[in-house]
């Protein structure tokens, strides 16, 4: 066999001598061939030992610190349709970026508020958030109206007292979902934000413009009219059903007020009041003070919607407390607007 060889060799058309083997170029080429699987195996390592962290470790961390270099504010934020246990609830926000390259796509995921006193705090309320495509710096969203569970009635009550009693006020948006970024995959997000918005300062920003006495009771019993002006300093729209105000002077009863259908917008806004007053006693009052204006107490009272009574607004309602003074002798055709300087107060704020 190694004679048969080297004669091989030594006939060689191109005139090789060297017969130690094959010139560098093809030997590499015959290893190449037989081993290619191996080198193939090798470079996609490398590539996906260089690629994935970065696909899967650095730009999960780049979405996350976009994230978080990222602020929530609110734009709007609605509460209606209220029953016992649920809301319709639903929310505009705009979404501040500190990196304006990344145009990241957000998938749905659900959005639970909480109120921020205590750590383990269960969320007030729950809500899916939508898929939200190229969300850049200063995008505006909204999240349309949904049904909300009312899982944790203390929670969400606390949390509208807090928004009744306070000027401002901050609550955090939790949840887990996802993102992507142009071709790069879908990354888990974890959302902690803090949102602060105005609160209704007490309500404070409420007052009487008219009021007047019927000749007659309404079959409801209504027995005197007027108007109210209502400044709602939030981005909250507020659907409180009838809302009923006990009316009281230096702690003596003197009737209930209610304002039907009471849907609190954003800004300022005129509603009826109906009361049903005590007339005897109101007219002992003023015969006794000698004065036909009153200092009446609008205590609040309740809510109800559709026959129901709503118990979370019902205990937002009753931290109201708010004086007015009107004059309750008027009848409706002579009473004017009492309190018309409150109205251009409140307009200029
Ligand atoms: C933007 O980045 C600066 C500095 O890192 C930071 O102070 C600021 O709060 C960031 N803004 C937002 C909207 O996250
Ligand atoms: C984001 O938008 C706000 C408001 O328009 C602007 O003040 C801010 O400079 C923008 N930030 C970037 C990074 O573009
Ligand atoms: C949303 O998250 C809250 C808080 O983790 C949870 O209680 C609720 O069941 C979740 N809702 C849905 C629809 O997943
Ligand atoms: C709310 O509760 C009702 C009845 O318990 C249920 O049918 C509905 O799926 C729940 N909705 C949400 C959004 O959790
Ligand atoms: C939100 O506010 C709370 C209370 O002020 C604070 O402890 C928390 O660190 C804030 N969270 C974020 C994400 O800013
Ligand atoms: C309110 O009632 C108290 C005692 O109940 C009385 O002293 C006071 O004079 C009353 N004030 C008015 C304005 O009627």
């Amino acid at each position: 066999m190694a004679h048969e060889k080297t004669e091989t060799i030594h006939h060689d058309p191109e005139g090789r001598s060297d017969w130690s083997g094959p010139p560098k170029s093809s030997r590499l080429g015959r290893v190449c061939s037989k081993w290619w699987w191996l080198f193939f195996l090798l470079f996609v390592i490398i590539v996906l030992a260089v690629v994935l962290p970065i696909v899967y470790i650095a730009y999960p961390k780049i979405a996350r610190r976009g994230s978080g270099d990222s602020t929530l504010q609110f734009t709007s934020l609605t509460i209606q349709n209220a029953t016992p246990d649920s809301v319709e609830m639903g929310f505009s926000q705009i979404f501040y970026s500190n990196t304006s390259t990344s145009q990241p796509t957000l998938y749905p995921f659900n959005a639970s508020f909480y109120m921020l006193d205590n750590d383990n705090n269960p969320p007030f309320a729950s809500i899916q958030s939508p898929k939200i495509v190229k969300i850049s710096n200063d995008t505006e969203t909204d999240v349309p109206p949904q049904l909300v569970n009312i899982t944790h009635m203390d929670e969400f009550t606390r949390y509208l007292r807090l928004a009744l009693a306070s000027e401002s006020y901050t609550i955090a948006l939790r949840g887990n979902g996802g993102m992507s970024t142009g071709g790069m995959p879908k990354t888990g997000i974890d959302y902690d934000k803090n949102i602060t918005m105005n609160g209704f300062d007490g309500f404070t920003a409420f007052g009487i413009l008219s009021f007047g006495v019927l000749d007659e009771a309404e079959a409801d019993r209504t027995n005197a009219i007027g108007e109210a002006a209502i400044v709602n300093p939030t981005i909250m729209t507020l659907g409180l059903g009838d809302v009923t105000f006990a009316l009281s002077v230096n702690g003596t009863d003197i009737g209930v007020a209610t304002l039907n259908n009471l849907v609190l917008t954003p800004g300022y806004q005129q509603v009826e009041i109906r009361a049903v007053m005590d007339q005897p006693a109101v007219v002992g009052m003023v015969l006794a003070l000698q004065n036909p204006v009153l200092p009446i107490d609008f205590t609040g009272g309740s809510s109800t919607v559709d026959g129901q009574q709503i118990p979370y607004f019902t205990a937002m309602l009753k931290d109201i407390v708010l004086q007015n003074n009107i004059d309750v002798t008027k009848s409706v055709e002579s009473s004017g607007l009492v309190d018309r300087w409150s109205l251009i107060e409140w307009n200029s704020r």
